[in-house]
């Protein structure tokens, strides 16, 4: 009986260990981009498979390694393949008809060679089969206006979408998204409603959605509400977007915000930089190299736990109260971060137990200790309004920053440079939304850098654990509020 007893238990025990230290592999290309002089010279569908040649082969000789290091799914980049400079005619010798795996099972790499025009389809397919991994990939997918009178058809007679798909490991066709938000893509058609779209592996639910989706509610954060995903691939042409959107920066804060594992791919170009493997704790790895020269991709490989749900620490403590009094002595200064007027106060000494400051019905909070060095300032920021600068979008932000140099008018605009150590710092607001997104980003000798020190982020509080180790450039807290996006989520981003 007790040796029976004694078996069950540490059966029980051995199953919940092994339940909670279940992972999988995950890898992300960051693909320098391999691109002809010019795109004009692409009319026929054997130029532009010689184009897109050098891309692929380098996915190839990726995929290979990642197979020697039983990679289990592999992410490449937006627009990894064919490159951004494309118009509406010269991408048409690119395109393929995508099928929709929903209702037809295909695997390129078996099926017959006789079909024509599936030729990238084929060799992503292959690279899948030959490697047995997931593989994530995006193209662009032509699909002929197959519904009667359909009155936004394009006069050519097809839509030209922005998708991204996926591959099993047998190379079949399991995931199709056409991208829902697209920025300055003239070449691409939005799909006439955001698509939610999952796939299922043996270590979990995915969704999938591209680049600009990740600001707005639908399907990014449907996906995760409404479904139940707790794991997103995310191929990426994101750039470099400082003080707040800078790819390794938000995409780490989206991870933890709505508390999901996140595969970043990004290309790799003059002003596009940033990938990585996140999870609701923060970076398994990341990837961050703006130097100039040739080359600069890197495949990121990480074991990262399962998660069969998300882990969002829900919404934000709106019983925290405001009304803490503070002296009003504080100077404050309007300036612009990210294109939107934020108001400003400074930080004096080298530690505040409250320091605030508002901007419409938002108001933020820090307390910090730190070791301000002589030259740099820094500033708690507030903005609560309608971004409008190249897209819509509403969002209520509380940051302290580094200022790019000491005068006030500089706080918020980008840099990379800062000096001043914080042992800690902590940041809350009376945000009006539960979609809110951590990040904290340091200065690496030119560089940037994400807090590899555990942040905590309860309730809407961002809270760094342990001293940062290198100098802050910024500490954010992003709430969007997608409810008053003013209908225009949906549109165009226009200049
Ligand atoms: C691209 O242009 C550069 C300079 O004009 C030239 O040296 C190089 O050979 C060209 N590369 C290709 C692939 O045509
Ligand atoms: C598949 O693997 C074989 C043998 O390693 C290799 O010769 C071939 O190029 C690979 N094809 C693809 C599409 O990865
Ligand atoms: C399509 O439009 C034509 C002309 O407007 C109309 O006669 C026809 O009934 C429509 N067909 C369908 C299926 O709606
Ligand atoms: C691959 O194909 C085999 C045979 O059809 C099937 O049993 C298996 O589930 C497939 N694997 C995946 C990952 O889809
Ligand atoms: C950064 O990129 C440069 C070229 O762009 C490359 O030479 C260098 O090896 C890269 N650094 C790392 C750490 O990968
Ligand atoms: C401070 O930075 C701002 C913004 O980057 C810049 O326009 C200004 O010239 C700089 N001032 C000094 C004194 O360096
Ligand atoms: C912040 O750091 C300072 C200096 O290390 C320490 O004295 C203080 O207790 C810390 N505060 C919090 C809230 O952790």
């Amino acid at each position: 009986m007790v040796s029976r007893w004694t078996y069950i238990t540490l059966t029980m025990l051995l199953c919940v260990e092994l339940g909670e230290s279940r992972t999988f592999r995950a890898a992300v290309l960051e693909h320098a981009l391999r691109l002809p002089n010019r795109t004009l010279f692409v009319r026929s569908r054997e130029q532009a498979l010689a184009y897109v040649e050098p891309n692929l082969a380098e996915f190839e000789r990726q995929a290979a390694i990642a197979r020697t290091q039983d990679v289990d799914i592999l992410v490449t980049p937006e627009d990894g393949i064919y490159g951004t400079a494309h118009g509406r005619t010269t991408i048409r010798p690119f395109l393929e008809t995508i099928p929709d795996p929903k209702h037809v099972t295909w695997n390129p790499c078996t099926a017959s060679a006789d079909i024509p025009n599936v030729d990238v389809q084929r060799r992503l397919s292959c690279i899948a089969r030959n490697n047995t991994l997931y593989l994530v990939a995006n193209y662009g997918d032509m699909q002929p206006c197959s519904v009667q009178n359909d009155s936004h058809c394009p006069s050519v007679g097809h839509y030209q979408y922005n998708t991204d798909i996926v591959f099993d490991p047998n190379g079949t066709l399991i995931a199709r998204y056409h991208k829902t938000h697209l920025y300055y893509e003239y070449q691409f058609d939005e799909p006439s409603e955001a698509e939610n779209i999952v796939f299922e592996t043996p270590f979990g639910k995915f969704g999938v959605f591209t680049c600009y989706d990740i600001l707005f509610e639908k399907p990014a954060t449907s996906l995760v509400n409404d479904l139940g995903v707790g794991n997103i691939v995310f191929p990426t042409a994101w750039f470099d977007a400082l003080p707040f959107f800078a790819a390794v920066e938000f995409h780490s804060a989206f991870a933890m915000g709505m508390g999901v594992n996140f595969l970043a791919a990004n290309i790799h170009r003059h002003r596009f930089h940033g990938s990585g493997i996140y999870t609701p704790d923060g970076a398994a790895v990341y990837y961050y190299n703006d130097t100039v020269g040739s080359g600069g991709g890197k495949l990121l490989i990480a074991d990262i736990e399962v998660l069969d749900k998300p882990t969002r620490r829900l919404g934000n403590d709106q019983s925290k109260p405001d009304s803490r009094m503070l002296s009003v002595d504080q100077f404050e200064f309007k300036s612009y971060a990210f294109h939107d007027l934020f108001n400003f106060v400074s930080l004096r000494d080298s530690h505040a137990d409250e320091i605030k400051v508002c901007h419409n019905a938002l108001c933020c909070h820090a307390k910090y200790t730190a070791n301000i060095h002589e030259g740099d300032r820094y500033a708690l920021g507030a903005f609560d309004g309608l971004h409008t600068y190249r897209g819509h979008f509403y969002h209520q932000i509380c940051t302290v920053l580094k200022c790019a140099n000491s005068s006030y008018s500089s706080c918020g605009s980008p840099t990379l440079d800062a000096r001043s150590i914080f042992s800690n710092i902590t940041i809350w607001g009376t945000f009006s939304t539960p979609y809110l997104f951590p990040e904290v980003l340091m200065s690496d000798n030119g560089s940037l850098a994400l807090a590899q020190t555990q942040l905590s982020f309860e309730n809407g509080t961002l809270d760094t654990n342990n001293p940062l180790d290198l100098p802050l450039l910024s500490a954010t807290v992003i709430g969007r509020k997608y409810s008053c996006d003013n209908g225009t989520a949906k549109q165009h981003a226009v200049l």
